[in-house]
């Protein structure tokens, strides 16, 4: 892939990416520089290699900031990011220079709504803890008291964020017959008429009710450690916490705490508070089950995300309005 050029027409991708995904990029006439690796380049490569570009296609692990966008230059118009979060970017510098900012939402709500649903599944019928009882070779046969689990039936469940991916959550776990809370913004009529679920608008009081809370905000300055110390501890004991949607919404280092004196029952998260790090208190406790940010990772999703990130560079470049815009550049 050529590097030359800044003649409007070249799109920097930070990572290597299945040649099918770019192509329409490629019959659009456009000028790809791949960043041909699976990890996320350095600052330093990144803010080198964006020079003179006028699209880029950035993923989670990319800081989108004013140091960026300013290494790229004036000719830059269209940043897309391979995420619906965005918060990797900086809106304002964005605005400030004129660069448009695109995701890639909607696509990816059910695959993400799925995994958090597999977390709580793993977490409240113990599957971590039984798996390995097998693979320890020490399981002696069927017990009656052996590895007991939570029943979702009937359970109270929390959900903080009720957005796309929040509201899917939400109809997954009430197929299971859990009992709905939310807990965002604004009510929303339209859960409470098709799921029977509640608004609460006081997040320590519906914290304070909730056996199970599964969190679907996104990460901003009023969201950041959401779930800290004190906010953990009122959940009754015995409850268990979902997180597929930013680390830092929880304070970690709290979290731990919660779990290693066993006021949680268990924690099932995808994403950490300083990915790709993982607390090391996580990693030694059996009642915690863990992914590597995997909400969106299925074969169609990507796909389907990819299409919306080459349609928005393509519009953008083309001097039309993605459908996909986030914020007005
Ligand atoms: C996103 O796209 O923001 C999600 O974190 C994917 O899991």
């Amino acid at each position: 892939m050529s590097r030359a050029g800044s003649d409007g027409r070249r799109v920097v991708v930070t990572r290597a990416l299945p040649a099918a995904w770019l192509a329409p990029l490629a019959e659009a006439g456009l000028e790809l520089d791949v960043i041909d690796q699976h990890e996320a380049p350095s600052t330093a490569e990144l803010h080198e290699r964006v020079r003179g570009a006028s699209a880029l296609w950035v993923m989670l692990g990319d800081r989108v900031d004013a140091a960026l966008l300013d290494a790229a230059g004036p000719q830059l118009r269209v940043v897309a990011t391979f995420s619906v979060g965005v918060d990797h970017v900086d809106l304002a510098a964005c605005r400030e220079r004129d660069v448009a900012l695109a995701n890639t939402p909607e696509v990816l709500t059910n695959a993400t709504a799925d995994l958090a649903m597999a977390l709580l599944l793993a977490l409240a019928r113990r599957l971590r803890e039984g798996e390995a009882l097998l693979r320890s070779g020490r399981w002696a046969g069927w017990g009656p008291q052996q590895l007991l689990g939570f029943d979702l039936d009937g359970a109270r469940v929390l959900v903080v964020g009720p957005g796309r991916i929040g509201s899917a959550f939400a109809r997954r776990v009430r197929a299971f017959g859990a009992r709905v809370t939310y807990h965002g913004r604004r009510a929303r009529p339209e859960l409470d008429e098709e799921l029977g679920a509640r608004f609460e608008p006081d997040l320590e009081a519906a914290l304070a009710r909730s056996e199970v809370v599964s969190l679907h905000a996104p990460l901003t300055d009023a969201t950041y450690h959401l779930l800290d110390a004190r906010r953990l501890r009122l959940l009754p004991p015995g409850a268990l916490v979902v997180n597929t949607a930013r680390g830092p919404l929880i304070d970690e280092a709290a979290l731990v705490d919660a779990l290693r004196d066993a006021h949680l029952g268990g924690a099932g998260l995808d994403v950490f508070e300083r990915e790709p790090q993982v607390h090391s208190g996580l990693l030694e406790l059996p009642n915690v089950v863990m992914l590597p940010h995997l909400g969106s990772a299925t074969r169609g999703t990507r796909q389907t995300m990819a299409a919306l990130v080459t349609d928005a560079i393509t519009a953008v470049l083309r001097g039309a309005r993605p459908a996909n815009l986030v914020g007005d550049p």
